[in-house]
């Protein structure tokens, strides 16, 4: 079997550590492994499958002369910015968790389950989606085919580490170097920085990648993005109008046993979709599935998912399996 030559970008971060378990765990055939982070981290030791490896300090030199196939990035969106076109100058294709890249034309934005084709359009830079962007799209791209979405009113509930080691420290320590208020006892209707017209950039991002990932730029969408006293998995409320008269017993049958959805919908049995279901899990959750009475052919869907794995490493090696079944 062919195995490949993988750098991590970020690989002491929450989701660069995670990608290495992901990695690890779905046995991705790597020959040498690269893991960089700041200077801060130089000479840190990481143990990966039984072989231990040296954090070297990412500099532009990093990818010289080092035949890397695949770069794993999940160092913020500067760092992304800066290094990734460096690294494409040097053969190394790029996979990016940062929202750097990921609205430009020549940059897929690749959901394995939805869209997984649009990897092969790639010019060296694969962008991965903003984590509650991606749960979404699994059930939305369901919806899309069967009946016509008109349009989408986003509601979120976001775990603290959407923020890495920064966002969990300020819930453990009830500290506010992350986030403007305490997180403990809280919530923020605050992701990221603000625009003008009132909106977050977390929320165009839900909008916009949306709209890309389902290549439909007509669809009407709307958000608002709240951070919770959560650790880990993001919950979105996703209110839909559809095009089509559906029967609520046939979208039952379309999310189950579909690719990456775990349809978990028995309320008279209290399931329904939580982070303390969906952490640790790479299955987006699908729940609380009801007709949306005050609209014609509306609908109501809670989607929980572990914000670090599907969110981000997960879906991130997901596509670079995509990229080497190739
Ligand atoms: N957390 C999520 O749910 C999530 C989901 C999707 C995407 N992402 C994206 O993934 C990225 C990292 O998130 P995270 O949650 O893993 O953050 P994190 O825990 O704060 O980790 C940040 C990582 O980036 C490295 N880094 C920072 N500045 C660097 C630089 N100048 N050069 C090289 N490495 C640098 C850090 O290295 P040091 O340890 O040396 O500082 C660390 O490894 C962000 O772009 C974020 O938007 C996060």
């Amino acid at each position: 079997m062919k195995r490949y030559n993988v750098a991590i970008i970020g690989a002491t971060g929450l989701v660069g550590s995670t990608f290495l378990k992901v990695l690890n765990e779905r046995e991705f055939p790597i020959k040498q492994l690269f893991l960089f982070a700041s200077c801060k981290s130089s000479g840190k030791k990481i143990n990966y499958n039984n072989q231990v490896y040296t954090v070297e300090e990412l500099t532009k030199d990093s990818f010289k002369n080092r035949k890397i196939d695949i770069a794993l990035f999940s160092a913020g969106g500067e760092t992304s910015q800066t290094y990734a076109p460096i690294a494409k100058e040097n053969g190394v294709i790029v996979i990016d968790n940062s929202s750097a890249w990921r609205m430009e034309e020549e940059v897929p934005l690749v959901v394995p389950e939805v869209n997984p084709k649009d990897v092969f359009s790639h010019h060296g830079i694969i962008a991965n989606p903003n984590c509650s962007t991606i749960q979404c799209v699994l059930p939305l791209k369901i919806l899309h085919d069967n009946y016509g979405i008109k349009r989408i009113v986003y509601s979120t509930y976001q775990a603290v580490s959407g923020s890495g080691m920064a966002g969990l420290n300020d819930l453990k320590d009830n500290k506010t170097d992350k986030y403007p208020y305490p997180i403990q006892g809280n919530c923020l209707p605050h992701i990221d920085a603000f625009d003008d017209n009132g909106y977050t950039k977390e929320e165009v991002k839900m909008i916009e990648e949306t709209k890309k990932i389902l290549h439909d730029a007509n669809l009407k969408i709307t958000a608002t993005t709240v951070r919770v006293p959560v650790k880990y998995g993001h919950c979105v409320s996703i209110n839909v109008e559809l095009y089509k008269p559906f029967d609520l017993k046939e979208i039952f049958l379309l999310f189950k046993d579909k690719e990456g959805i775990m349809l978990y919908d028995d309320v008279k049995n209290n399931v329904y979709p939580m982070p303390i279901i969906a952490e640790g899990k790479d299955e987006v959750y699908v729940g609380r599935i009801r007709r949306d009475f005050s609209l014609e052919n509306g609908l109501n869907l809670f989607v929980v998912s572990d914000n670090i794995r599907k969110g981000a490493a997960t879906n991130a090696v997901q596509i670079a399996e995509i990229l080497i079944k190739e």
